[in-house]
């Protein structure tokens, strides 16, 4: 039996644009060819494998055992291993790149994850943050929800930003940059936002925020599909 926070990561990925968060990525990061690349919580490994098909030659960390299970069984040699951010068991600068995907705004405390991140990399290696936001359509949808319990993402940019800047006295880029989400139709749309909203934000969520949830995706029809753009962050600093 799996986990529903598992069955919701499965689920979330096969409707979201991987692709072409992953391009922008392998542009900050100069290309991934033959590069060290550490995925700190690398989830259900959503983009192990295509980092490896651009040469990239990766390493994915999670602190939830079932997903390094999960990954190490998907992902057959490619390297995964369950430790936390915090406590990352290589050597000092081992690595070219440093990925937190959707990642920090679920480390309880930023600082001493960035200070370990900053020891395992390399000198001038770089260190892509990727963020959902509350600005574009998915965030908006959503957003209202939060407001129940996790207040701190209202301020997560600031403390990331001062962060970033406190243990790598840079922030090389900023982008902001539209990706959607492409749902075959409304009924599995609406699954895949619940889902997220129980599961991952661990909401209580009633039967009328549920049909308030079917309600506002209304607006995103297109055909019989639903698109819904989620505004995405990515900060870029490098090791100096
Ligand atoms: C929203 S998921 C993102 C997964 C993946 N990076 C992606 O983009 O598909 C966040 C992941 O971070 C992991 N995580 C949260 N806190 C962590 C920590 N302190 N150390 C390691 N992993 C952590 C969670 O277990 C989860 O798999």
């Amino acid at each position: 039996m799996v986990s529903k926070l598992l069955q919701y990561h499965i689920i979330s990925c096969k409707y979201y644009d991987n692709e072409k968060e992953l391009k922008i990525i392998e542009n900050l990061c100069n290309g991934f060819v033959d590069k060290t690349i550490l995925e700190v919580g690398c989830g259900i490994g959503r983009l192990s494998s295509l980092i490896t098909q651009k040469g990239g030659i990766y390493t994915g960390l999670d602190s939830n055992k079932e997903f390094i299970t999960y990954c190490k069984k998907k992902y057959k040699g490619l390297k995964f291993i369950k430790s936390s951010s915090d406590k990352l068991p290589f050597e000092n600068e081992q690595f070219d790149v440093l990925l937190y995907p959707w990642v920090l705004p679920d480390v309880k405390n930023i600082l001493p994850t960035l200070r370990e991140g900053y020891r395992v990399l390399k000198k001038s290696g770089i260190v892509i943050c990727v963020d959902g936001t509350f600005i574009g359509e998915y965030g908006i949808l959503i957003k209202e929800f939060f407001k129940k319990t996790r207040m701190h993402r209202e301020f997560y940019f600031k403390i990331l930003r001062d962060s970033l800047i406190s243990v790598f006295r840079n922030i090389q880029s900023f982008d902001l940059v539209k990706v959607p989400y492409v749902f075959p139709n409304l009924k599995l749309a609406a699954k895949e936002i619940i889902m997220e909203l129980k599961y991952l934000e661990k909401l209580k969520l009633t039967k009328a925020d549920e049909e308030r949830i079917k309600e506002k995706l209304e607006k995103f029809k297109l055909d019989d599909k639903v698109v819904i753009n989620e505004t995405v962050a990515f900060h870029k600093c490098v090791k100096l």
